[in-house]
């Protein structure tokens, strides 16, 4: 009887793991300072790369960013290979210091052969900069 009872308590946690996650993303932005574990499902954390970052890149900068583009010869060249591109794009952010990142100066306009892609306001801007924040895991 001992076993059955830790059987619910069990079901129990994984209720209240539920609400939680219910409450994290109905509720403002996570303190970045204070909230150090990797976050399973969110804006910039683990798995964001392929499923947010890499879909933004792909759509806004992918067509002057690939090979045979007229930015082939920068820095930053997609693929389409979620791994290789987040490695190659390692380099050109600042998790310390999202905003001045290498990739988000030049998608705002400063400097940038492309002139200006995103502007701060805008959704996909969010997305990079969250992901980038959150240390730019794959
Ligand atoms: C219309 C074409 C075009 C688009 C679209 C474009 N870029 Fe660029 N980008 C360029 C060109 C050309 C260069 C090379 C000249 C330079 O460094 O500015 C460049 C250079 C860069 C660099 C410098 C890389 C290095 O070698 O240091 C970064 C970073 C960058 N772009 C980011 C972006 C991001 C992020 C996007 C999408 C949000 C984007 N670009 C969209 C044309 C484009």
């Amino acid at each position: 009887m001992t076993s059955r009872f830790l059987f619910h308590g069990r079901w129990v946690a994984v209720l209240l793991i539920l609400v939680d996650c219910g409450d994290f993303h109905r509720g403002p932005a996570p303190d970045a300072s204070t909230d150090v574990a990797p976050v399973p499902v969110g804006d910039g954390g683990a798995g964001a790369f392929a499923a947010r970052v890499a879909p933004v890149l792909l759509a806004n900068c992918d067509r002057c960013h690939h090979t045979g583009g007229s930015a082939s010869k920068s820095r930053f060249v997609l693929t389409g290979d979620t791994m290789t591109d987040r490695m190659a794009l390692l380099p050109l952010v600042s998790p310390a210091n999202p905003a001045a990142s290498a990739l988000l100066v030049a998608a705002l306009g400063q400097g940038h052969g492309g002139g200006a892609i995103l502007r701060t306001d805008a959704a996909e801007y969010r997305t990079l900069i969250d992901w980038i924040s959150q240390g730019a895991q794959p």
